[in-house]
C-alpha cells in the first residue's frame, strides 16, 4: 500500500526520491508524486499510474536538495492527479505525504471549508497541509504536533516547509516510518526497501513519535516535545536481495530461494542433544512454556492459513489445544483473553494493521503474545513480548511464498519447544529435527519438477472455476493453494474440506470444474481416494498432490508427487507445488504476476 520517501542532503533530491519510490512499487499503488524544495518554492509533480510515468513527466532541470515522495493507494477519493500526494497548503508553503487513514477527515474538511479554505482534493491527507500551515505555532515542529493532535486515525507523515528548507518533520502513529542515516545526508522511508541502496544505518520511529531530520542528523521527540533518544541500528538486508537476480519475476525468485531460506530459519535453532528447538527470542522460560494450556494464532490471509498449519502441528506435537483465527475478525468480537493462553501473531510484513490491532487488543487485556514475523524491527515484531524471526529474506512479490514456508517451519519450532516441556519424547523431537534438516533438499527436488507442474498449470488456467480440497492437515494446504491461484490468475478457486464435498459442493462438479486434491500418504489416504473417485465419477478432472506410496489403483489421475516427510510436517512440502501451479497458471494467462490487481503487499489500512 502507500509508500513514503524523503531526502535531505547534498545531492539532487528528485532522482533519489524516484529511485526510492520505484523500490516501493511492489507494495501496490495507483498514483505517485514528489515535492522538491527549490530556491523559493516547492515544486510538486504528481501523476496517475506508475513511477516511470512520474519520471517522464518531470521537468529536465528539477533541482533541489530536499524533497518528499509518495506512492498512493486510493482510500479517500479515486486515483487522480489531484488526489495524489504530496498535498500542499493554499500558499504552497507546506507539503505533506501521508500513509494511513485520518478517521475524522470529513469533519476537519468541513471546518476548513467553513474557515474559507479551498480544498483541492478529496483526500483525508490534504487537511494536514492546511492545519499545519494555519497553525500559529512558532516552529514547524510545533505546527505538526498541533495538527496531528487534531486528527484521529493512523498516520506516517513527512512534511516540508519552504520557510524551513533545512529540515523534514516526520511523525508516526500506526504506520511505519524509518530514518536512514547517511554521510551528511538523511533519508526517510516507510519501508526499508527504499533505503538499502543508500545506507544500512536506520532508526525506526515508534507510535506517537516525531522527528526533525536535518542533513547532518535528526532529533526524535514526543508530543510534549521531550526528546526520545533513538540511536540508529545496522540492518541485515543487502541491496542485491531486492533485485530480480536474473529471474523473470520476484515470485519465481522467491519460490526458488526456499531451500536457502529454510536453511536460514532453522540455522542455530535445532538442539540435537535434547531434541528441541532453541528459541531464545520467545523470552519464555521452560516453566512459562509449561504453564500455557492453550495456543491461539492470529494472522491474515495466507498467514492465517499458515497459522492453521501451525495449530495442527502444535496440537499434534505438544498436545495443547490450538487454533488459528483471522486477525481481521478477532478484535471485533471482544475476545476473551486468557492468562494461560499463548497468543502467536504471524505476519510476513509485520505491518498488517489487522494483525497489529489484534496484538494491541491482547496486550491491552494483559495477554502474552509472541510474534512469528519476517521483517525485523517491524511494528508487530516490536509490539510483541518476544518472537521468532522468519529470516526468509525480503519478499517483494505480492503473493507470499517463501515467508509462508518459513512460517510453517517457525510453528514446527514452537511446537517442539512447547512439546518438549510436556510429553513429546526426546526421540520424537529428534525425529522432527531430522525431518526439518532434510527439508531444503526435499524442497529442491520439488522445484526441479517445475516444468511438469507448468504443464498442469496451463491446463488448469483455462478453467473459470476450480476446487482445491484437502482434509485435516491437508485442508490449510488446499486453502493456501486456492488463495495463491485466485490472487494471481484471477480464476475463481475455492477450498473445501474433502469430507465436506458430499454435503453440497459436489453438485457443482462437472467437466468444466477441475479439482486439485491433496492426497498425502497418511491415516486419511483411503478416504481422500474415495472422494477423488466420487469427483471422477461425476466427470470432474482431478490433479492430485500426493506421495509416492499412495496407490491410486484404477484411478486415472495425473499426480504431482512430493517427498514424504514426518506426517506433522507434510503440509509444508505439499504446499510448494501449489505455489508453482499458481505461478505458471498466471504466467500462461499473461498476468502481472508480482503485482496482481487490487492487492497490496502489506495491508496497512483496515
Ligand atoms: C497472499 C498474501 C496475503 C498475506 C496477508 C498477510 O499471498 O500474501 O494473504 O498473507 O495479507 O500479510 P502479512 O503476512 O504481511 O501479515
Amino acid at each position: 500500500m502507500c509508500g513514503i520517501v524523503g531526502y535531505i542532503g547534498g545531492q539532487n533530491a528528485a532522482p533519489i526520491l524516484l529511485e526510492g519510490l520505484t523500490r516501493l512499487e511492489y507494495r501496490g499503488y495507483d498514483s505517485a508524486g514528489i515535492a522538491v524544495l527549490g530556491a523559493k518554492n516547492a515544486q510538486v509533480h504528481r501523476v496517475v499510474g506508475r513511477v516511470r510515468n512520474l519520471a517522464a513527466a518531470l521537468p529536465k532541470r528539477l533541482t533541489g536538495k530536499v524533497g518528499i515522495g509518495h506512492t498512493r493507494w486510493a482510500t479517500h477519493g479515486p486515483a487522480s492527479e489531484a488526489n495524489a500526494h504530496p498535498h500542499t497548503s493554499e500558499d504552497g508553503r507546506i507539503c505533506v505525504v501521508h500513509n494511513g487513514i485520518i478517521d475524522n477527515a470529513d469533519a476537519l474538511r468541513a471546518q476548513l471549508a467553513d474557515a474559507g479554505v479551498t480544498l483541492a482534493s478529496e483526500t483525508d491527507t490534504e487537511v494536514l497541509a492546511h492545519l499545519i500551515a494555519r497553525s500559529g505555532a512558532d516552529t514547524l515542529e510545533d505546527a505538526v504536533v498541533e495538527a496531528v493532535s487534531r486528527i484521529t486515525g493512523t498516520y506516517a507523515i513527512a512534511v516540508t516547509d519552504t520557510a524551513h528548507p533545512d529540515r523534514l518533520v516526520i511523525a508516526r502513529n500506526g504506520s511505519p516510518l524509518i530514518i536512514g542515516v547517511g554521510e551528511r545526508e538523511m533519508f526517510v522511508a516507510s519501508d526499508l526497501a527504499a533505503l538499502v541502496r543508500h545506507t544500512s544505518q536506520v532508526a525506526h520511529l515508534d507510535d506517537g513519535e516525531f522527528a526533525t531530520v536535518f542533513a547532518t542528523g535528526y532529533r526524535t521527540f514526543t508530543v510534549d516535545e521531550s526528546d526520545t533518544t533513538k540511536p540508529a541500528t545496522e540492518i541485515d538486508i543487502a541491496a542485491e536481495d531486492l533485485d530480480l537476480g536474473g529471474y523473470p519475476h520476484y515470485m519465481a525468485k522467491e519460490i526458488q530461494e526456499q531451500p536457502e531460506s529454510v536453511e536460514r530459519i532453522i540455522r542455530g535453532r535445532l538442539d540435537d542433544r535434547f531434541g528441541v528447538a532453541r528459541l531464545d527470542g520467545l523470552n519464555l522460560t521452560p516453566r512459562e512454556l509449561r504453564g500455557f494450556s492453550r495456543v491461539k494464532i492470529l494472522g491474515c490471509g495466507s498467514a492465517y492459513y499458515a497459522g492453521q498449519v501451525g495449530a495442527t502441528m502444535i496440537e499434534e506435537l505438544a498436545r495443547i489445544p490450538a487454533d488459528a483465527e483471522a486477525a481481521s475478525e478477532f478484535r471485533y468480537r471482544n475476545p476473551i483473553i486468557e492468562a494461560d493462553t499463548l497468543y502467536i501473531a504471524v505476519s510476513q510484513s509485520g505491518e498488517t494493521i489487522d494483525t497489529a490491532f489484534a496484538v494491541e487488543e491482547i496486550k491491552r487485556k494483559g495477554g502474552r503474545v509472541v510474534g512469528l514475523v519476517n521483517v525485523v524491527g517491524s511494528t508487530i515484531a516490536r509490539a510483541c513480548d518476544g518472537g521468532v524471526y522468519l529470516h526468509a529474506g525480503p519478499e517483494i512479490a505480492v503473493a507470499s511464498t517463501k515467508a509462508l514456508t518459513n512460517m510453517a517451519i517457525g510453528f514446527a519450532l514452537i511446537a517442539l519447544a512447547l512439546g518438549r516441556v510436556r510429553d513429546l519424547s526426546n526421540a520424537d523431537g529428534q525425529r522432527i529435527i531430522d525431518a526439518l534438516r532434510a527439508m531444503p533438499g526435499q524442497i529442491k527436488s520439488i522445484l526441479d519438477e517445475g516444468p511438469r507442474i507448468a504443464e498442469h498449470a496451463k491446463e488448469f488456467a483455462t478453467a473459470n472455476s476450480l476446487f482445491f480440497v484437502g482434509r485435516v492437515r491437508g485442508y490449510p494446504v488446499a486453502r493456501e493453494g486456492a488463495q495463491k491461484f485466485k490472487e494471481i490468475s484471477y480464476r475463481h478457486a475455492e477450498a473445501y474440506q474433502t469430507s465436506e464435498l458430499k454435503h453440497g459442493p459436489l453438485a457443482l462438479i462437472d467437466a468444466a470444474l477441475p479439482t486439485v486434491a491433496i492426497v498425502p500418504a497418511d491415516e486419511l489416504t483411503d478416504r481422500n481416494l474415495a472422494a477423488v473417485q466420487q469427483i471422477k465419477a461425476r466427470g470432474g478432472a482431478v490433479l492430485a498432490v500426493t506421495h509416492e506410496d499412495v496407490d491410486f489403483g484404477e484411478l486415472d489421475v495425473p499426480r504431482i508427487v512430493v517427498p514424504k516427510t514426518e506426517p506433522e510436517l507434510d503440509p509444508i512440502l505439499l504446499t510448494i507445488p501449489l505455489q508453482l501451479l499458481a505461478y505458471h497458471a498466471a504466467l500462461s494467462l499473461g498476468y502481472d504476476i508480482d503485482k496482481p490487481r487490487n492487492l497490496a503487499k502489506s495491508v496497512t489500512v483496515e
